[in-house]
């Protein structure tokens, strides 16, 4: 998973609570201290809920362990073809696997509410099919694992597939590319249902599949490496957005009533701001950039449309069927949306005369602002505003916006924010990069055998975070700042020497509920009030 800018994200929640909404220059909103209303402490993600994450394939190691068949990025990382950088593979990775314990009081230290975990398919199902072999071993582990996060009071939110494949899968049926994988995973998520449902009540079918199917498929940087320019991507999406679907129906026929979970998809999207907002093909251009960023899965689950209505007539995407399209509407109960950085749009002058690729079918120029905080990473920038526009945008594809009302009366700007994961726990494999970005709370010393963790600054810094709920004002928020560097130089002189705000760059999420989240909620919100003007 990429570097996100966590903290950042934490910001912008608070500009909405504070609700000074500015609409001038974006530069203008880009800062102001508050805390969320002591108020919204209903149950667990009732409340605005703090949380931290990971992946099982960057921490878990144990690749072959168990009964655990192999996935497709161990396949890619074994190769030998060096791509990965410095060839690192995540066979032991942080040795999560046989962590757990430790692991979790690291989740608790951070004084979170709830942690996400992602699912190892290969580990459940050694070949991805379930009708031919379950691991017991694999359930077990993660059954154990559920049960130690809700004995720390932790709430777990589960991702059923984060990347890792089934390399079986791959090979015999050239995974996404073939429209069998839809029914594979609906068996699959359907016996996690069955396993962990009853302890389970947030799920997650996909993370960030655009950058799954754009590197898998397109560019072949990541796993299972394929470059088929301008076609692989799409049918692989269209895929996953059936698959997506049919699991959410499964829960809902099978399980809901029963276990009354949430089954929702994590999308991952950078704000595309037009360079020149008085020029209508810059404007057009950034809005095909979100289009093809978040609205390409977004709009058939919330919308019931395709992105391409409103942008590039795409004779290579696959079209969804009437009663498909009916079928895949709706079936989201809440939304994960993930943010990196913010993108300066122009429409591009001249045709390309390369063949066919995403690239060219978005038909724009992403550019960047040499005056964004550079976070140590060529395409990660500082850009606070651009998060709050693309909340305010997602909130705009009509579904989510039908459905969302002003339940938190403080967040004015009217975007129903319920948690935030900030990305990620340890440091991890970073996939293409193998182990050169560390984005950890806690740093990792992967050479030595029993890779042990140490805190780094931020941890401290996120605990004052959540324990204020927010930041009251500038000199507490600067007060934790140097109490965080000083307790971190005194734990870790190798730590402090590397800059705070690095650490403090780590992914995130927040998720924002639709109509079937939003009842309960409505609910848990008039309790509230009836108890208080009673007591
Ligand atoms: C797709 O998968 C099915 C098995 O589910 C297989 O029979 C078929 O040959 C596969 N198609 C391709 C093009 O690989
Ligand atoms: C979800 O399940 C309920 C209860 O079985 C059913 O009434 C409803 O139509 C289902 N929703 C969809 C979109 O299929």
């Amino acid at each position: 998973m990429k570097p996100e800018s966590g903290i950042i994200l934490g910001w912008i929640l608070l500009v909405a609570r504070v609700g000074a909404a500015r609409r001038g220059s974006p530069e203008e909103a880009s800062f102001y201290y508050g805390t969320f209303p002591p108020g919204m402490s209903i149950p667990p993600l009732l409340c605005f809920s703090w949380g931290v994450g990971s992946s099982a394939y960057q921490t878990e190691g144990a690749w072959d362990q168990d009964g655990k068949g192999p996935s497709i990025w161990d396949a890619f990382t074994h190769s030998g073809e060096g791509r990965v950088l410095g060839d690192e593979t995540a066979d032991a990775a942080c040795d999560s696997y046989y962590r757990v314990q430790e692991d979790i009081a690291l989740v608790k230290e951070l004084r979170v509410s709830h942690y996400r975990l992602s699912l190892s398919w290969p580990r459940i199902l050694p070949t991805g099919i379930r009708a031919e072999q379950v691991n017991r071993r694999g359930i077990e582990f993660y059954s154990d694992f559920i049960d130690a996060l809700l004995k720390s009071n932790l709430t777990p939110i589960v991702t059923l597939h984060h990347w890792d494949l089934p390399q079986m899968l791959q090979v015999t049926y050239g995974g996404w590319q073939n429209v069998s994988m839809t029914r594979y995973f609906r068996d699959y998520a359907d016996l996690c249902f069955e396993v962990f449902g009853d302890r389970v009540k947030h799920w997650l079918t996909f993370s960030d599949p655009r950058t799954m199917v754009e590197k898998g498929y397109e560019t072949g940087l990541h796993a299972p490496g394929l470059r088929l320019p301008g076609t692989g991507l799409y049918v692989a999406a269209h895929h996953i957005i059936k698959a997506h679907a049919q699991a959410w129906h499964s829960y809902n026929n099978t399980w809901r009533s029963k276990q009354q979970g949430m089954v929702g998809i994590s999308l991952n999207c950078d704000w595309g701001e037009p360079v020149d907002i008085n020029n209508p093909s810059d404007i057009e251009a950034a809005e095909r950039y979100l289009q093809f960023c978040l609205g390409w899965f977004a709009n058939p689950i919330y919308a019931g449309t395709k992105s391409t209505e409103q942008g590039l007539e795409m004779s290579r995407l696959p079209t969804f069927s009437l009663q498909e399209k009916s079928y895949i509407r709706g079936t989201s109960d809440f939304l994960g949306l993930g943010h990196f950085t913010t993108r300066y749009i122009i429409q591009r002058k001249y045709p390309s005369h390369q063949g066919p690729s995403f690239q060219n079918d978005r038909d724009l120029i992403e550019l960047v602002d040499p005056n964004w905080p550079d976070m140590g990473s060529s395409w990660l920038y500082s850009v606070p505003w651009g998060f709050r526009r693309l909340l305010n945008f997602a909130q705009c594809i009509k579904c989510i916006k039908n459905a969302i009302i002003y339940v938190f009366t403080a967040i004015k700007d009217g975007v129903n924010i319920k948690g935030y994961t900030s990305w990620s726990l340890l440091d991890k494999f970073e996939w293409e990069k193998g182990y050169a970005d560390r984005y950890g709370f806690y740093y990792v010393e992967f050479n030595v055998r029993n890779k042990p963790r140490y805190p780094k600054a931020s941890v401290q810094y996120y605990k004052e975070i959540i324990t204020a709920n927010g930041f009251p004002n500038s000199q507490e928020v600067e007060s934790w700042r140097l109490k965080a560097l000083e307790t971190c130089s005194i734990n870790n002189q190798m730590l402090a020497t590397e800059p705070l705000l690095r650490h403090m760059h780590v992914a995130s999420e927040i998720v924002v509920p639709t109509v079937c989240a939003l009842s309960i909620l409505i609910a848990a919100l008039l309790l509230t009030f009836l108890l208080r003007s009673h007591s």
